[in-house]
């Protein structure tokens, strides 16, 4: 079972004290920081841009992972890999020209991933699989924090990964949304590798929050293999 990495998403932390969350969540051993990039118009919201990114880069050595929820990421790509993003997904949904886009960002020297909405067909991951770094798969409907967890999505995890082990890929599954003590074990086992919390991990103490994650997360490994126990 590879290792699983905690990615506090920033959505949750409190934008005017935007430094100190961020040292927090370094201090708290969190493994990156996942930055939701939100356009008014692939989604019913607004969140940042590359000004706000390149200010996080300078408060912390985490790697950055900038989730495109845009349309036409194409265009901001450059603008986001210069202000300080490791890692840049974007969405399979608004990108007809995905094999370009992924290789645009490899060609920037970061880490490219595709997102998927928790209805797009999983055969888009299998298609771009040889072309990305890694598979973000939705598990609520993209635009705000705080919502619930949509079981379903713990069925695609595990196709997901019965994929990942049949090709013998080296590819991470991260999943994000709507992700809490209860059922971080489920989406671990299920064969996440890269887990994002907002909402549960900044509500009350984030270093106690992630301790709390990091062995839920260790029991659950130490349990079951990936993609077991899950519901039929
Ligand atoms: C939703 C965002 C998520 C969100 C997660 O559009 O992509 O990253 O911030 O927040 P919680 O954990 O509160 O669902
Ligand atoms: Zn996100």
């Amino acid at each position: 079972m590879p290792s699983v990495r905690i990615a506090p998403s920033l959505l949750a932390a409190d934008f005017a004290r935007l430094g100190e969350e961020v040292r927090a969540c370094e201090e708290a051993g969190a493994d990156l920081l996942h930055v939701d990039v939100m356009d008014g118009h692939f989604v019913p919201n607004i969140t940042l841009g590359p000004s706000i990114v390149a200010a996080i880069r300078r408060h912390t050595r985490l790697p950055l992972d900038c989730h495109l929820m845009v349309t036409e990421p194409e265009r901001y790509i450059a603008a986001f890999a210069e202000a300080g993003a490791d890692w840049i997904s974007v969405h399979v949904e608004v990108c007809p020209h995905l094999h370009r886009v992924l290789d645009l960002i490899h060609s920037l020297g970061k880490r490219a991933g595709i997102v998927l909405n928790p209805t797009t067909p999983l055969s888009y991951a299998y298609e771009a699989a040889p072309y990305c770094d890694f598979v973000l798969l939705m598990s609520v409907n993209p635009g705000f924090g705080g919502q619930e967890f949509i079981p379903g999505v713990l069925r695609r995890i595990a196709e997901l990964r019965e994929f990942v082990e049949r090709n013998s890929l080296a590819l991470d599954i991260e999943v994000d949304g709507g992700i809490h003590a209860g059922n971080v074990a489920d989406v671990v086992r299920a064969g996440a590798t890269v887990i994002v919390s907002g909402s549960a991990l900044f509500r009350g103490d984030v270093a106690e929050n992630v301790r709390r994650f990091r062995q839920l997360i260790a029991d659950a490994v130490e349990g079951a293999p990936p993609g077991g126990n899950l519901p039929q």
